[in-house]
């Protein structure tokens, strides 16, 4: 799964920001205000992408970005180039099994990946580890209509966005309850309000998964 992700998003890194860079700008405006990220803090982006959000952090804050695709990476890498962010480090990483600390992070975001991971709640389990405890975790994901007609229809076609590696249908609330992540606050983001901005609180309770988490637990 994680293979067909990678190869995906090799193609979509040539036509990513193009697509997508103006259509989720209202929501990486508004994630970005709500993490209010000060100096010398800590930020992890998951899944970071081609790194559109890079330009907004101030560089005094240490920004990491991992992504599993290094295609990706790399046009990430280039803005970190063009901009001159000595602040910014990127590894190429998979989010279910990163090789950080337990405890480094201030805050972690995961912007439009938690449904494009094969499995959300592995991948949630590993922001908790590498969030610091009471740290915060930002989701921003498209959720779709609050329209029944047309959430029936993604419903429907979530087979063929997963197989597209543009992510599968999830009930993020389930999800995040299951990841013992209780919402701290949340905003509905971009065209039609598609998208959900939810703020969490690490209290750095695992989730039982299918994966081995106690080498990486101190709790
Ligand atoms: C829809 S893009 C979002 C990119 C960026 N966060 C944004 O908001 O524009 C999803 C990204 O998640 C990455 N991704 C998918 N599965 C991943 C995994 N298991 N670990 C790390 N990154 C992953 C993809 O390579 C891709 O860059």
């Amino acid at each position: 799964m994680s293979e067909h992700i990678k190869k995906v998003y090799s193609f979509y890194a040539w036509i990513y920001d193009a697509f997508f860079g103006r259509i989720f700008e209202h929501g990486r405006y508004t994630a970005f205000n709500m993490m209010n990220v000060k100096p010398n803090e800590s930020i992890l982006e998951v899944g970071m992408g081609t790194g559109l959000s890079l330009p907004l952090y101030p560089k005094e804050a240490h920004v990491t970005g991992i992504d599993i695709s290094k295609e990706m990476l790399d046009k990430a890498e280039m803005k970190k180039q063009y901009y001159r962010l000595s602040n910014v480090s990127l590894y190429n990483m998979d989010a279910s099994s990163m090789s950080f600390a337990d405890n480094t992070f201030d805050k972690v975001i995961a912007s439009h990946v938690i449904t494009v991971v094969p499995d959300p709640l592995s991948a949630l389990n590993e922001i908790k580890r590498v969030c610091k405890k009471d740290g915060e975790i930002f989701i921003l994901n498209y959720t779709g209509c609050n329209n029944r007609i047309i959430s029936r229809f993604e419903k429907f076609i979530s087979p063929f966005r997963e197989k597209l590696g543009l992510g599968k249908h999830i009930d993020l609330d389930e999800l995040l309850e299951e990841a013992h992540l209780p919402i701290e606050c949340e905003r509905r983001v971009n065209f039609l309000n598609v998208c959900r901005l939810i703020k969490c609180k690490n209290n750095s309770v695992f989730a039982e998964t299918s994966l081995t988490f106690g080498l990486h637990r101190d709790s």
